[in-house]
């Protein structure tokens, strides 16, 4: 029985809520700040690589994959708003889990976040080094060898590009992020610019005959490119873990959440229809190609500096993705260490430059490897798993924390509650069960390992269990550690 009662402990959402004034953090970033982090989250390896193997799985209708994915989003991102608005601390959804389902389901979400957003990255990368090497080719004629530039599971040896950019970003915010911020915010600029580019320059030389066939994999095709094509939808969730440094977060995180997906959601269906309208279907949906939309546009284009811009325009997206993902999975590990559910080392400040530096070079070796040695298509679905896994959970402690807590305030509260939460729950399973067998396992392994960690360690240092974290009276006590200085700032 103690057990059982442990494990569902749950922590006041409205002491959580507080808890961030603690933390001696600027509040500096603004709304606007705030949809350029969601923005540079979003878009990314997504649209760049991975729209290839949905187009391979859904043919043409690879298009309403994107809207069904954005829709899915779409219900999720208002559970997001209304919880972030609620429980603005840093830790997303792991937060908005302890304080509605209990300290388990929270650090199994908090585990589970470790695929969205530390794995993700490794996937991010090799979209990185895919379209590095595509930019190499344009504007050079020079491509770094498929040895050195893919892993052993696709034809190479070793993804060093990958490697390369994952250090660089972890360098970046060991070095400040303050400047990690600024150069965040050009580059969504740049991305947003150089993707209305291949839009405009794509529909100059569009093929309407390439939409012949246009739903030949039926209803199910589009499901199954749904659950792939997901991945280019993550990260507007990533704008919640900086809670802690908006300036309103009441009112700007809503905006944020909602704003960046539905700017990135327009902007994937256009590129969709430009890059089917583009080239023939069997030029994005090429196997070896770690470039597909860029092959797509040199194939119709025909531009060879035309093809060097977009894919430079690529790279500088997904760096922007690489950063702001990193840095979301810095502040969940920091959440979790503040709440005594991994060691709180991991969240240690660097005297010097004021940011987890430790904990990013660790991390950021790890991502490394896995980079270097996983082919992209093995963790796609993983980490699609774990979102949507995570997703599901957020619409459920929407409806949960109505009832345990009605009285609570929602500067933002999603409209039709319970039924839109419950379309998005049911969404989200819907392209989870799409999803093959193997990654269901791998999903479920993943899930185990971290039950392990919970009860080998978490639960003997929950700060909950033993100081009883979340009381009033733990209001008046300083963090464990303190948050980054100046991490988004804009
Ligand atoms: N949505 C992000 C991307 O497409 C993860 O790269």
């Amino acid at each position: 029985m103690a057990l059982k009662s442990d494990v569902l402990a749950i922590r006041d959402a409205t002491t959580m809520a507080g808890e961030e004034e603690q933390t001696g953090l600027k509040r500096s970033i603004s709304a606007a700040g705030l949809t350029a982090m969601g923005i540079g989250a979003i878009i990314g390896t997504g649209i760049y690589v991975v729209i290839g193997e949905g187009a391979s799985v859904a043919g043409p209708a690879v298009i309403l994959s994107f809207v069904l994915a954005g829709i899915t989003c779409m219900f999720s991102a208002l559970s997001y708003a209304e919880l972030a608005s609620s429980v603005p601390v840093s830790g997303s959804a792991y937060s908005y889990s302890y304080a509605t389902m209990g300290e388990l389901v929270a650090f199994i979400i908090g585990w589970d976040l470790i695929l969205e957003y530390g794995v993700s990255c490794a996937s991010i990368a090799i979209g990185w080094g895919g379209n590095f090497n595509a930019f190499l080719d344009a504007a050079f004629g020079f491509k770094i060898p498929d040895a050195l530039a893919k892993s052993p599971g696709s034809g190479g040896y070793f993804n060093l590009p990958a490697v390369f950019i994952v250090l660089l970003v972890a360098a970046l915010l060991i070095r400040g992020t303050r400047e990690s911020a600024t150069a965040n915010l050009i580059m969504v600029g740049v991305k947003i610019v150089i993707l209305v580019f291949f839009i405009i320059i794509a529909f100059t030389s569009f093929h309407s005959s390439n939409f012949h066939n246009f739903n030949a994999k039926g209803t199910h095709g589009i499901v199954s490119g749904a659950g792939i094509i997901f991945f280019a939808y993550i990260g507007f969730d990533a704008v919640s873990t900086a809670s802690e440094e908006s300036r309103q977060p009441e009112r700007d995180l809503p905006i944020a959440v909602i704003g960046s997906l539905v700017v990135s959601t327009i902007l994937y269906i256009l590129v969709a229809v430009a890059a089917i309208g583009v080239a023939p279907l069997s030029v994005l949906t090429k196997k070896s190609s770690d470039a597909p939309l860029i092959d797509a546009f040199n194939y119709g284009i025909g531009w060879r500096w035309g093809t060097a811009l977009l894919a430079v325009g690529a790279v500088i997206a997904i760096t922007s993705v690489l950063l702001v993902i990193m840095y979301g999975q810095t502040r969940i590990f920091y959440s979790m260490a503040r709440d005594g559910l991994l060691p709180k080392q991991m969240a240690q400040i660097n005297q010097r430059f004021g940011t987890p530096a430790g904990l990013t070079l660790v991390m950021g070796i790890i991502i490394a490897v896995l980079s270097a040695l996983i082919p992209l298509s093995a963790i796609i679905k993983l980490v699609n798993i774990g979102t949507l896994f995570a997703f599901v959970l957020v619409n459920a402690g929407v409806i949960i924390l109505r009832h345990t807590r009605p009285d609570m305030k929602r500067p933002f509260r999603v409209p039709f509650s319970p039924v839109f939460p419950i379309i998005g729950l049911l969404l989200c399973f819907y392209l989870m069960h799409d999803l093959p067998l193997t990654t269901w396992y791998r999903f479920i392994v993943w899930l185990l390992v971290g039950l392990v960690v919970y009860f080998a360690y978490s639960r003997n240092h929950s700060k909950l269990r033993t100081q009883g974290a979340g009381s009033p009276s733990d209001l008046s006590g300083r963090p464990v550690t303190r948050l980054p200085r100046g991490m988004g700032r804009r």
